[in-house]
């Protein structure tokens, strides 16, 4: 099939190379001129693991090209996805106003009928904004479908996810676009889950939102943990072995970040509000979340008692591992805090720290891990890499002047931290 994808950031990117690996033949489409003359020549603007490899085969096989111009696209494929960034408004709703631009520039080209995919994470009744935009901007006559196939795949393990997803949710109200998208997924052994448009739409944001609260609850109750001298690894062990509960995204931390959840939470938040339909859960959802980081800072001060002249090496940077992705990310929060407090910060990070530079004030980038801890009072762990899960602990604490170390991440058995002459401090387990 001819496919055009539309915004080529980490979804679309993943979207259009995994679719032209599967034999399409594909073209992706961005309006950052720097970012398609970086693909024209071979590289990949961000990192995630397997995508360069892909995208340097179906170049070479012709399936997979580039382009700036959404008009060369247009009449030349017979499915266009719109995979564009949808950020937040200062109110929390969603900013459609790159899915408006996408929107009016294909109804103004288009001539022959198209599938018009909205892939971008979007409030309900945007398919239906999107239909009479196209309706609207569309020379007369002109056949096209709209239709919601929300993307479910995760930063880390984006080629794994969308290659072998759990599910595939399309959203449609013709049978000609579901044949297209039946034979689009053929190869595919995912459940298949035919909605309406607005269900489909639904599907994404409750599942975020869900995903999100569990974390949520996990870090609430790391808190009462915490209180009592409890241990929260334990309980949510306890609860998850459960599988009406299920164990993912049960784990206490600090907090969740990426370009998603957060904004994907208000976003639904607010057209809840707007639909008139009171679901403060989320409100309370997204309060817990943004008090996390803070949460955490606080253990740290009370540990040190003074961070004055004191010397921090915090391990990770990006909102988890697996990424360079800074969006939201709770370092972001987390440093800027321990520098107001008068702490040093050497930080090092597998992948983010070219991403970082723009991002902080006075903070000394390390090469490798161990060189960020070296005479550090305290090390700060904020990003679940494997690199610091398999991290050599007895040279870490050799290299440190402090002992202090503050797990964000719940990575390390307390016992064996303290028996390596650590002052551990993780979340919501005791010390040791
Ligand atoms: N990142 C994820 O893990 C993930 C997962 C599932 C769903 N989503 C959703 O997918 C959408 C895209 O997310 P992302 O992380 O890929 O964002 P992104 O910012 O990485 O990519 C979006 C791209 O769209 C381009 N763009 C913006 N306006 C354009 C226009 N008018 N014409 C052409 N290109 C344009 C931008 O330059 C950018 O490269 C969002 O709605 C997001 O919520 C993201």
């Amino acid at each position: 099939m001819k496919l055009a994808v539309i915004g080529s950031g980490y979804v679309g990117l993943v979207t259009g190379a995994c679719f032209a690996s599967l034999g399409h033949e594909v073209v992706c489409v961005d309006n950052d001129p720097q970012k398609i003359s970086t693909l024209k020549a071979g590289k990949v603007f961000f990192y995630e693991p397997g995508l360069h490899e892909i995208i340097t085969k179906t170049v070479a096989t012709g399936h997979l090209s580039f382009t700036t111009e959404i008009a060369e696209v247009v009449n030349r494929c017979e499915v266009l996805f719109i995979c564009v960034n949808t950020p937040s408004l200062p109110d929390g709703g969603a900013d459609l106003s790159s899915v408006e631009n996408v929107t009016r520039v294909v109804a103004k080209h288009l001539r022959k009928y198209c599938l018009i995919v909205a892939k971008s994470t979007v409030p309900v009744q945007t398919g239906e904004w999107i239909r009479k935009t196209l309706q609207r901007y569309a020379r007369k006559g002109v056949k096209f479908d709209v239709a919601s196939n929300p993307e479910f795949l995760r930063e880390g393990s984006a080629i794994h996810d969308f290659m072998m997803p759990d599910r595939i949710v399309i959203g449609v109200d013709t049978t000609r676009a579901e044949k297209i998208f039946r034979e689009l997924y053929a190869s595919m052994k995912a459940p298949l889950i035919v909605t309406d448009i607005k269900s489909a739409e639904l599907i994404k944001h409750a599942s975020n939102s869900f995903l999100a609260t569990k974390i949520s609850f996990a870090n609430g109750l790391s808190r009462i943990c915490d209180a009592v001298g409890a241990d929260v690894e334990k309980v949510t062990l306890g609860m998850g072995l459960d599988p009406r509960i299920g164990s993912q995204f049960l784990h206490a931390g600090i907090g969740f970040g990426g370009a998603c959840f957060p904004k994907d939470l208000k976003a639904f938040l607010h057209i809840s509000n707007e639909l008139g339909v009171s679901f403060d859960l989320l409100a309370e959802v997204i309060r817990i979340n943004e008090t996390q980081a803070q949460y955490f800072v606080q253990k740290i001060i009370r540990n040190m008692r003074s961070l004055k002249g004191k010397t921090i090496g915090v391990l990770g940077l990006a909102f988890k591992g697996d990424t360079d992705d800074m969006r939201n990310a709770p370092s972001l929060a987390i440093i800027p805090e321990l520098q107001k407090a008068g702490a040093q910060i050497k930080a090092y990070d597998p992948q983010a720290m070219p991403g970082s530079r723009t991002l902080f004030r006075n903070l000394c980038f390390a090469p490798d891990l161990y060189s960020a801890v070296k005479d550090a009072h305290a090390i700060v762990l904020l990003t679940e890499w494997k690199k610091f899960q398999n991290m050599d602990c007895r040279r870490v604490r050799k290299l440190m002047k402090g002992k202090f170390f503050f797990d964000g991440r719940n990575m390390f058995p307390p016992p064996e931290m303290k028996r390596l002459g650590f002052h551990y401090v993780s979340i919501g387990r005791p010390s040791a």
